[in-house]
């Protein structure tokens, strides 16, 4: 039997009280412009968070009475994706409890899968609440819902410039360049040959010029491991040899299989341990591959000392660092 979604008087509810909408033209008008008031500042909030995106340094600070010195890039793009979301929300209920249609109904309870009749009837009945509701009548929340909701669609895409820049030619270079000096990390305290002794390691990064500031991206890139050994144990070719330093070697931290960060050492193997998926790199042989599903060596740079005595690159690297599969020959 099919299933009629109707007012259907229940002697048990008290008698049903209308809102000032459905009965007066002027409170619905009021109702209207208020429920699109709260789509429009929903715009705003999304017009301030797109704004910031494009027009606000993640660097700039500004000075709050509470708050003291504040990140203003987060503030405004907090303060617009909540007034975005909280707005748009508002509006929905003030137009679900001002100006929808306002019945109380008792439905049957039926069998789970309606019959078809039924399923058409809720077809039809969908449709017409809808004309009720007003979507075609009332204008001007319709042109601001659409705007309200065509915003909010849109400010996901700015997200995907949270996950940095397009690659290019960006995953092949490094900040190294010939005689960039090795700083510690941290630190960035500029290193000596004599500031390791055999069998130390240490992380280093490229000396940073003046005005030049780290990125998370170049990190990543950047990081470099330094061990030293004793020159005679080292199993190099000459070229290879003529890269290290009184038995200092480098090598990108990145691992080669998956760009994992290359962290252990083993100093009486003289190992270097990928914790991600186990890969093993020989530090005497110039990172060779020993164990693990690394396809290739850990890239090498070439060092050598300034005239001041500080380790520096005597070249950028000679191949991209991290995963193979950004080096398209191999
Ligand atoms: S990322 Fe290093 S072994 Fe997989």
């Amino acid at each position: 039997m099919s299933m009629e979604i109707e007012a259907i008087k229940d002697p048990g509810l008290p008698a049903h009280v209308h809102r000032a909408a459905d009965t007066d033209p002027k409170a619905a008008k009021k109702a209207e412009r208020q429920v699109a008031i709260l789509f429009l500042l929903s715009a705003l909030g999304t017009i301030l968070l797109i704004s910031t995106f494009f027009f606000i340094s993640e660097d700039t600070f500004i000075y709050l009475p509470v708050l003291g010195n504040t990140n203003a890039y987060q503030l405004f793009l907090g303060l617009g994706l909540a007034a975005s979301l909280f707005f748009i929300g508002m509006g929905a209920i003030q137009w679900a409890r001002t100006l929808m249609p306002d019945e109380e109904v008792v439905a049957e309870r039926h069998e789970f899968r309606s019959p078809d009749e039924d399923r058409a009837d809720f077809v039809a009945t969908v449709k017409d609440r809808a004309g009720q509701a007003g979507l075609g009548r009332r204008s001007l929340i319709k042109r601001s819902l659409g705007l309200s909701l065509g915003l909010v669609g849109i400010s996901p895409l700015l997200l995907l410039r949270d996950l940095g820049p397009l690659p290019k030619d960006d995953l092949t270079k490094t900040s190294w360049k010939a005689g960039t000096r090795l700083v510690t990390d941290p630190g960035d305290r500029p290193i000596r040959p004599e500031d390791l002794e055999v069998g130390a390691v240490a992380q280093t990064l490229p000396e940073l010029a003046s005005g030049e500031k780290r990125t998370l991206n170049n990190i990543g890139k950047d990081a470099v491991l330094l061990i030293r050994l004793r020159p005679e144990e080292f199993n190099l070719d000459a070229e290879r040899l003529s890269w290290t330093h009184e038995g200092i070697i480098a090598f990108s931290k990145i691992c080669s299989h998956m760009g994992c960060a290359v962290a252990l050492y083993e100093q009486q193997t003289k190992h270097l341990l990928c914790p991600c998926h186990q890969s093993t790199f020989d530090v005497t042989r110039a990172a060779k591959v020993i164990f693990g599903p690394a396809a290739r060596p850990l890239p090498q740079l070439a060092i050598t000392i300034d005239a001041d005595g500080y380790l520096v690159a005597k070249a950028p690297f000679t191949e991209p660092v991290g995963p193979s599969f950004w080096e398209r020959s191999s």
